[in-house]
């Protein structure tokens, strides 16, 4: 339980760097809780125009919960890869730096299900690309990734995991409230544009 408790802990920790909102402000681009959605993820890093730093803010992101996960599992074992991903994705979520108040999950639930599962993590990077591909649009793509990759998981057989899949995909979906409410007005901006149209 010790092994776990401090998996959690330091899982939060790393979960819960917000790498958007300091690249956007090393880089001199100004607050990004202030820009577009105010949200701290890649597709609002994107929206000051400098694709560099939206890139490295995705990767980054993903590669805390990939990285949580895999560290969890190599010296604790699968139970902790498990408590590893819940804890970066709510520290990615709910961030001790910003007064709780974080992103909503997308790369770092990308992350977390290609080190978990990456077969599967590749099929929900798909998902997210196809559907990005048809609708320009980020969140659409993000709803639509969380949505399935539970599914994903049931089938290809990775029973153990479905559970805290749904857990995070219910989360993401929840985060994304006002998008929803925007693409339902078809008010949503595409990829890269602050507005729609
Ligand atoms: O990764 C979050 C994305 O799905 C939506 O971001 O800034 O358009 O709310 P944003």
């Amino acid at each position: 339980p010790l092994a776990l408790i401090l998996t959690a802990v330091l899982s939060y920790l790393l979960g819960s760097i917000p790498f958007g909102v300091v690249i956007t402000r090393a880089l001199g681009l100004g607050d990004l809780r202030k820009i577009g959605s105010g949200n701290i993820g890649a597709t609002n890093v994107l929206r000051t125009g400098n694709k560099g730093a939206a890139a490295a803010t995705l990767i980054l992101d993903a590669a805390k919960g990939g990285i949580a996960v895999l560290i969890a599992r190599a010296v604790v074992g699968d139970d902790a890869a498990q408590v590893a991903a819940l804890g970066s994705f709510l520290g990615h979520l709910y961030p001790v730096w910003l007064g709780f108040k974080g992103g909503k999950g997308v790369a770092t639930f990308l992350g977390i299900l290609l080190a978990l599962a990456w077969p599967i993590g590749l099929l929900a990077c798909a998902t997210w690309a196809v559907t990005a591909a048809l609708t320009r649009i980020s969140s659409a793509s993000a709803l639509a990734a969380a949505a399935l990759s539970p599914g994903y998981l049931a089938f290809a057989g990775y029973s153990d995991m479905v559970i805290l899949a749904l857990l995070l995909a219910i989360l993401v979906w929840l985060r994304h409230a006002a998008n929803i409410r925007r693409l339902r007005d078809g008010t949503e901006p595409k990829i890269g544009k602050k507005t729609a149209t």
